[in-house]
């Protein structure tokens, strides 16, 4: 079957459909031993023979893995500082695969790894609204105007949060925490701290629990699975 390079180049992991574009009008791909450099460009899946900078691109088979991180991990495939990275918990694979998205060092729960660029870009990015949600364990049990706040949108250095979802799941008044249920869909850098601290709860614990649909469910810190082929596909309908 025909496809636009870009869209081949992609499936089989070289980056995403657009990195694929620029890899293109920048000279660097080859179908069959002649140069494209245009866009618009069709190949035959099946038959054609693609080069990036003079390497063959074959087929890849992608792996997607659901980690439930632990703290004191780092959100990275590797450390110059020598810190525990979180691709180091993924044995038997043995495809490189990548985070998508980034929890904070001492933030634990579910992490998608995956070798299937063009997905994971679509994922992290704030323009499809994937809900991620948290249980975030606070100082102090947050009034009702805290939530609301935390609900309607919170004022930050870098701008407005949008709308979140923001629950009371448990309160310690014993311990004066409480754990809220927070659902948002961007991924600012540590942005459930930085919006629970603005309204005067500073986090203790966080844990992510939900990527989209994709739940944690009894997977121990540590633990990873691989996502089922109807999970994939549900995933890839998402941006359809
Ligand atoms: N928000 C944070 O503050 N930290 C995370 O790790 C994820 C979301």
């Amino acid at each position: 079957m025909e496809e636009r390079l870009q869209k081949v180049m992609a499936a089989r992991g070289v980056t995403s459909r657009r990195k694929c574009e620029e890899l293109i009008l920048a000279g660097r791909v080859k179908v069959n031993g002649q140069v494209v450099d245009q866009l618009g460009y069709k190949v035959e899946e099946e038959s054609d023979q693609i080069e990036v900078d003079g390497k063959v691109i074959g087929k890849v088979s992608f792996k997607y893995i659901l980690l439930h991180k632990p703290t004191g991990f780092i959100t990275s495939a590797s450390d110059p500082q020598g810190r525990k990275v979180v691709t180091d918990l993924v044995k038997n694979v043995k495809e490189r695969v990548y985070p998508v998205g980034r929890l904070d060092y001492d933030t634990s729960g579910l992490l998608l790894l995956t070798n299937d660029g063009e997905l994971a870009n679509r994922i992290a990015h704030p323009r499809f609204e994937i809900d991620k949600v948290y249980l975030a364990t606070v100082k102090g049990i947050p009034s009702a105007q805290a939530l609301h706040s935390l609900r309607n949108g919170i004022m930050l250095e870098d701008g407005m949060t949008y709308p979140a979802k923001a629950e009371i799941e448990m309160k310690d008044l014993e311990r004066n925490q409480a754990t809220i249920r927070l659902t948002i869909h961007e991924g600012r850098n540590r942005q459930v701290r930085r919006m629970c601290q603005a309204v005067g709860h500073p986090v203790i614990r966080l844990k992510r629990i939900q990527l989209g649909f994709l739940t944690l469910g009894n997977l121990a810190p540590g633990h990873y699975r691989q996502l089922e082929p109807s999970e994939v596909d549900k995933l890839r309908k998402l941006f359809n």
